[in-house]
């Protein structure tokens, strides 16, 4: 099973992939973008600004961020023909499944820059577009699906409020953008950049080492994050709450109920593929759960049942023994609802703030001259080999 560890592919046989992105460990609960630790990043950086690290490599000098920034607004609006697709979506569609369409199609509408991946100017024009349209899509598929007018975007505004403004304005009334809500979006973002090769980011790689462009690429990423077990688990989470609380609150029969192996329920927002220790994001963005709801003014009844669902699963043995600890999924829900983000838009969240990684992560295995195409292994256990019977002899 150990196979030979060929790095020449960027697909190590053993499925391990070589990559200078993101460290991470799982044991000690450490989480590095490009060397720097992710709580320090949380408190001292930007979104903008880490999507920047991850792309590039570096922290930005100003005149380096001052041009990237300016690059990326200039192409926050999307094409009035885009736009108009979203007439086709029926009202109630989720928006996980426009965000992912809206982002493939974008390869329709920039076929020249995004049909040769290894051309380095249409490469850098098709990111920044990415970059720029994805807060844009994934409002106006908000507004869509209450039937409200699409806002556009302001370009006076950062990265983050602008996304804000385009989800939370109606043309009817002044709209001021809170700093508070502002900045915990902000976090959270950062929070969600990258994590090495989690089941969306290997799919990205995998669809791109194909040289698919970077929107089909990027597409496959937002699909793979929707399923509950990975990026929509933060969905799933306030559902999870929601139901313990309305049978009544009863924390200790649905820990029971998580580690009957008949039944299927999980804690959700619970457990990690690496993290066997607390995951670092989650301790960052439990503290920040608190502080906003507070300076919000915001009561949530789901944080004191998430809290007393964390406290009783920490105490309990299933969980210590198998190291089970609240993800990054855990209580990130409970902020987008303090900030009225609506339940089914969460991973569409998670989406947002993991573009950037998505987006480093393609490019780094794009530009490693000698990737090829991923090809993974199997180890075969299907029959051996038998003779055709014709359909008349099969009985
Ligand atoms: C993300 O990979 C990444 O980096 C992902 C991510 C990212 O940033 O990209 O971190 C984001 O996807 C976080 C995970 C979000 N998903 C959830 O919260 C869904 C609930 N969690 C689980 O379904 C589960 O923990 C997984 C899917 C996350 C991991 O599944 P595994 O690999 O099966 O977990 P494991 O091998 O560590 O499980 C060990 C044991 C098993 O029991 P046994 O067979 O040993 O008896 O723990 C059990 C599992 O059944 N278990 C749980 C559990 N998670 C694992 N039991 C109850 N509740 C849970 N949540």
């Amino acid at each position: 099973l150990s196979g030979l560890v060929t790095l020449d592919d960027g697909f190590v046989n053993t499925g391990s992939t070589l990559s200078g992105i993101t460290f991470l460990d799982g044991e000690e609960g450490i989480l590095r973008y490009r060397g720097y630790d992710i709580a320090e990043l949380a408190e001292k950086s930007t979104f903008l600004e880490v999507a920047y690290l991850l792309i590039y490599g570096d922290l930005p000098r100003k005149p380096e961020f001052d041009a990237f920034r300016e690059s990326i607004t200039r192409h926050t609006m999307i094409h009035e023909d885009l736009k108009r697709l979203y007439d086709g979506f029926p009202k109630d569609s989720h928006p996980m499944a426009t965000l992912g369409s809206m982002i493939n199609t974008l390869s329709g509408f920039y076929t020249k820059e995004a049909s040769d991946p290894l051309d380095p100017v249409g490469r850098e024009l098709s990111i920044h577009r990415l970059l720029a349209k994805s807060p844009t899509i994934a409002a106006f598929s908000h507004k869509k699906s209450i039937g409200h007018p699409f806002m556009y975007p302001n370009n006076s505004l950062s990265y983050v409020a602008n996304f804000i403004q385009m989800m939370f304005s109606v043309p009817a009334e002044r709209y001021e953008v809170d700093p508070v809500v502002e900045r915990a979006l902000d976090l959270l973002l950062i929070l969600h950049a990258d994590h090495e090769q989690n089941c969306s980011t290997s799919t990205v790689r995998l669809v791109g080492s194909s040289r698919a462009n970077v929107f089909a690429a990027i597409s496959s990423g937002v699909n793979a994050l929707w399923g509950p077990l990975h990026g929509g688990a933060n969905q799933a989470v306030i559902e999870m709450l929601q139901h313990i609380q309305s049978e009544g609150g009863n924390i200790k029969k649905f820990v029971e109920m998580a580690k009957d192996k008949n039944s299927s329920f999980r804690l959700m927002g619970f457990g990690h593929r690496v993290y066997k220790n607390f995951d670092p994001r989650a301790k960052i963005i439990k503290k920040t759960c608190n502080e906003v709801l507070q300076k919000l003014g915001v009561k949530d009844s789901l944080l004191e049942i998430a809290m007393q669902l964390e406290e009783a699963a920490l105490k309990d043995e299933y969980f210590v023994e198998r190291k089970l600890y609240p993800n990054v999924d855990f209580y990130s829900g409970i902020i987008y609802r303090a900030i009225g983000i609506p339940t089914e838009m969460f991973t569409v969240m998670f989406a947002l703030g993991r573009m950037p990684g998505w987006i480093a992560q393609w490019k780094e295995m794009i530009e490693n001259p000698s990737a090829k195409i991923g090809r993974p292994r199997q180890i075969y256990n299907g029959s051996t080999v038998r003779p055709f019977v014709p359909a008349e002899k099969r009985g």
